[in-house]
């Protein structure tokens, strides 16, 4: 499983721009007149996959609420961010300053974006109990379980009592995560007793539409 100072994130961020310089991108779009691919489409674009397009519009726009503070963990290129502008605040807290960097790139537009490059599993500068929704995608599934679990502990401080988190984890119960070395160890039956024992309800679980992880959604 990757540890915390893994390189896998800054090696896959550095692959994919050798492929994608800004000067390809540009011709690419005059060529194809569509808009600059996002570092993380290639995982799949959640508004053409299906799988992806039902995690969206089930765990994340029914969520996005004006007058709500949100916080994506992992944001990556911003394959989700894209959709959680909507809220007050969408602070994006990542370990990697490069990711972030990144992001600002594509999104640093938005004044109701703020970006907080933590320590690994912290939220440093936010308040206690002021986020009323978490999601983070496509991050836990390479977290080892030591890693998830003290998040699992710091999410609970910063959430008001009626907040909701939902969490992509590895499902090493499906074949395409125990192919994948980067997945960390994790199952449903597992982040199910890590949730738990960090004092939270579960709400609601998707252990099925995803190929290689699933997805869980909980609060205090
Ligand atoms: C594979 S990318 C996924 C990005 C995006 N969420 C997506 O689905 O396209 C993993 C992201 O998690 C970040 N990351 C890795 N370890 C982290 C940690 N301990 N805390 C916060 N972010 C982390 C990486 O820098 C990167 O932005």
């Amino acid at each position: 499983m990757p540890p915390l100072d893994t390189s896998m994130h800054l090696d896959m961020l550095a692959r994919w721009r050798q492929k994608n310089s800004f000067t390809r991108r540009a011709i690419r779009t005059i060529r194809a007149g569509f808009p600059l691919p996002l570092y993380g489409l290639e995982w799949g674009d959640p508004d053409v996959v299906e799988p992806l397009r039902f995690i969206k519009e089930r765990y994340v726009l029914p969520y996005v609420n004006a007058q709500h503070d949100a916080v994506e963990i992992g944001p990556g290129g911003g394959r989700w961010t894209r959709y959680l502008l909507g809220f007050r605040t969408l602070t994006a807290v990542d370990y990697h300053p490069e990711l972030l960097d990144e992001l600002k790139r594509n999104f640093g537009s938005h004044r109701n974006l703020r970006f907080i490059k933590n320590s690994g599993t912290d939220f440093p500068g936010l308040d206690p109990r002021s986020i009323d929704y978490v999601y983070s995608f496509g991050t836990f599934v390479h977290l080892d379980f030591n890693l998830i679990e003290a998040y699992l502990k710091s999410i609970r401080t910063i959430i008001k009592p009626t907040a909701n988190v939902v969490i992509q984890y590895s499902d090493k119960t499906k074949i395409m995560a125990q192919i994948n070395e980067g997945f960390s160890d994790n199952t449903p039956a597992r982040m199910r007793a890590a949730v738990d024992a960090a004092g939270y309800r579960i709400l609601e679980e998707d252990t099925t539409s995803l190929w290689h992880s699933s997805v869980i959604r909980f609060a205090i």
